[in-house]
């Protein structure tokens, strides 16, 4: 398996020769590497439905001939906007064949603003996933605060990698991203969601140094960067 982390919150996990992209966020993040066209993918997966976890699911999507995979309420927004969709909300499982999916709760918001309407339209509810394939499981939390029932999920789940937020004022902040980390107990985390934009500014090695504490394995990823896993 390998991973490749897009910046922000956007990771691609690929298995064989197939892969699924989370969370696309590239034309408008100043840190991303590639570009829409450069991802080929088979599905699209969105943890919710704020600009910058969907903002280039479209254009991924449908140059994939990819199914969109959301809650009932961004699938159906997005299938609007004429990509296929896949309905998955927290607690469901979803079998892709190539990946097992699950979505998992998250305690953020979600909704798409419409700045022009001046309108806010009602997104679904926030999440996360877990996706397992050859063996390993992957932990892409969302935009989250901490809660308890983190606890739980790292009980049911072996985590191999976590992908974390750690940007403070719209997710949990280093501190509890680093309590977040030991409630899901991931062999591995990865810090996300930070430094995209001055409200998120964060030192990732500070973060990795607080797993480091706590005996967590901690590894910042560059936008474009690869971790391969076996
Ligand atoms: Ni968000
Ligand atoms: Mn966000």
């Amino acid at each position: 398996m390998k991973i490749t982390y897009h910046g922000h919150s956007c990771i691609q996990i690929h298995t064989g020769d197939r892969s699924l992209v989370i969370d696309p966020f590239l034309s408008g993040n100043g840190l991303a590497v590639a570009k829409p066209q450069d991802i080929h993918t088979n599905a699209v997966l969105l943890t919710h439905a704020h600009n910058d976890h969907i903002a280039d699911a479209e254009p991924i999507a449908k140059n994939n001939s990819a199914p969109v995979v959301a809650t009932y309420e961004l699938a159906q927004y997005m299938s609007w906007k004429g990509v296929g969709t896949i309905w998955l909300n927290p607690g469901g499982n979803l079998d892709l064949q190539f990946v097992k999916v699950k979505m998992i709760p998250a305690i953020h918001s979600s909704g798409i603003v419409d700045e022009e309407r001046q309108q806010i339209m009602y997104g679904g509810i926030a999440g996360g996933f877990i996706v397992q394939a050859e063996g390993l499981t992957i932990l892409h939390a969302g935009d989250t605060a901490l809660f308890d029932d983190m606890r739980s999920i790292g009980e049911q789940f072996h985590i191999d990698v976590a992908f974390l937020p750690i940007g403070d004022q719209l997710t949990m902040g280093p501190r509890d991203a680093a309590v977040a980390a030991e409630r899901f107990g991931a062999k591995l985390v990865v810090p996300i969601h930070y430094n995209t934009f001055p409200a998120i500014t964060q030192d990732p090695d500070a973060f990795v140094q607080l797993l480091a504490e706590k005996g967590i394995a901690g590894k910042v990823m560059s936008p474009g960067e690869e971790l391969t896993l076996s």
